[in-house]
């Protein structure tokens, strides 16, 4: 018999049942290691921010996808995304904090969104994000992190891939051709540019002209565009922007930075990727796994105009989202999600509830010495005991009957050799 809807989980939500949250927390100690080894530090912001903090007006999917309500004439709204909770934080400490400066989350996040594979309505996000730092150093530091957590969760060597671009080059590129005239199109353009792979070329051309819409172009102009996004190296990408772009030398000094740190051969520059995103300014960049089977990794940029966009000071930032969803499908394909045991040690039992309180003391002596261990807590016979312990991964049984307890010791039951000793009782 199907379920009442209030006794499901909401569509595109889920529970965590021990074994699902076992290999949540597993993914993420990686993104909590991959961070403290890069030396950034974890903050926090509600989950429930003002709606306002995320509305803008660039058209943004993410808007529409807004979990809001209203209450005590109020509106709120769970957070879509960790970027405008981060901005609202630096700005509140702006003058105090010490620049640059490296913070990561690791949070849950709530999109209304059309559910296909790897998307859900709610999913978990590591972000990590530098702010105070102008230079693409920043950039190679973050792609850093990418790829180290990658390998830690066991996809090396080109599994996954990143493709980056330049929102500035694009801007300057356009800005000196079809959006001369009209400066404030970008930002929405990149919006529609973003949803050519979902979409397709003629579509986007549909978009970027439509009367109603905020871009506007010509039809012969929007396939200028379209053509533009083709571009899949520096030197074609040079060669079509303003002679000396400063956004072609950024892209160089990036590369040579990812030499560096040994990644740069699993980066590719391509111009598609503008990202959904109206705040990106800069290097913008996503990972996709290497066959393309899945949507994005990760995905991330520079937003160098955010702060000042919601009334605060001018601080550079740029930083990556990676959600928990993605990662997991691919980890699951290659065979790569560990099943990971419980981590009982120990299963303590008293068999006889004249025994209860020297079965309270042993367990507790054994939870003092760091380990984990269940004690029985209702009446059950040795056999169940031990078959139950050994289905639970446990190591050892420690049973106390009658005459243990006459003899003063406990009779502990090694699961894995099925060897039984007993040791003293106190
Ligand atoms: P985003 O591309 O919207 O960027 O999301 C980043 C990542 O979060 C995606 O690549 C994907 O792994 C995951 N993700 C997003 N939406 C969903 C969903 N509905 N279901 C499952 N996973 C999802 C941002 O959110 C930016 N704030 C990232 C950023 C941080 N940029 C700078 N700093």
């Amino acid at each position: 018999m199907a379920k009442p809807p209030a006794l499901q989980a909401p569509r595109g939500t889920r529970d965590f049942y021990p074994e699902e949250m076992r290999q949540r927390s597993w993914l993420f100690a990686q993104f909590r290691e991959v961070a403290r080894r890069m030396g950034f530090e974890e903050v926090d912001a509600p989950v429930v921010e003002h709606a306002e903090l995320f509305t803008r007006k660039a058209g943004e999917e993410i808007v529409e996808q807004l979990y809001h309500f209203t209450m005590h004439d109020r509106h709120l709204a769970l957070r879509p995304e960790m970027t405008p909770s981060i901005a609202r934080m630096v700005m509140a400490r702006a003058g105090a904090l010490r620049l640059p400066l490296r913070w990561f989350t690791v949070t849950q996040n709530w999109r209304y969104e059309r559910m296909t594979r790897g998307r859900k309505r709610e999913h978990f996000q590591w972000n990590m994000d530098v702010w105070g730092e102008p230079g693409v150093a920043a950039e190679a530091e973050l792609l850093a992190a990418i790829f180290a957590l990658l390998a830690r969760v066991g996809l090396g060597a080109g599994q996954v891939r990143v493709q980056l671009n330049s929102r500035a080059l694009l801007e300057d590129t356009l800005r000196a051709g079809v959006l001369r005239a009209r400066p404030d199109a970008f930002a929405p353009l990149c919006v529609v540019v973003d949803k050519l792979d979902k979409i397709g070329a003629d579509a986007v051309v549909d978009q970027l002209c439509d009367p109603a819409g905020a871009v506007q172009l010509s039809p012969a102009e929007a396939r200028d565009v379209v053509a533009l996004l083709g571009t899949r190296s520096i030197d074609d990408a040079a060669a079509a922007a303003p002679p000396g772009s400063p956004a072609i030398a950024e892209l160089r000094r990036l590369f040579e930075l990812l030499d560096a740190y040994g990644i740069a051969q699993y980066v590719d520059f391509d111009a598609s990727v503008v990202r959904g995103l109206a705040y990106y300014t800069g290097i913008v960049f996503e990972a996709y796994d290497a066959e393309r089977k899945l949507r994005a990794v990760c995905g991330g940029g520079r937003y160098d105009r955010l702060l000042e966009a919601l009334g605060g000071p001018s601080i550079p930032a740029v930083g990556f989202g990676f959600g928990d969803v993605v990662i997991a499908e691919l980890l699951a394909d290659h065979g790569l999600l560990p099943a990971l045991p419980r981590g009982l040690d120990d299963v303590v039992c008293a068999l006889g509830e004249a025994q209860r309180a020297a079965a309270i003391r042993v367990a507790e002596r054994l939870r003092a010495e760091g380990r984990a261990v269940e004690l029985v807590l209702g009446e059950s016979r040795p056999k169940r005991v031990l078959a139950d312990a050994d289905k639970a991964g446990a190591r050892s049984v420690w049973l106390l009957g009658p005459d243990e307890a006459t003899r003063g010791v406990v009779k502990v039951r090694d699961l894995a050799s099925g060897t039984e000793r007993d040791e003293p009782n106190s």
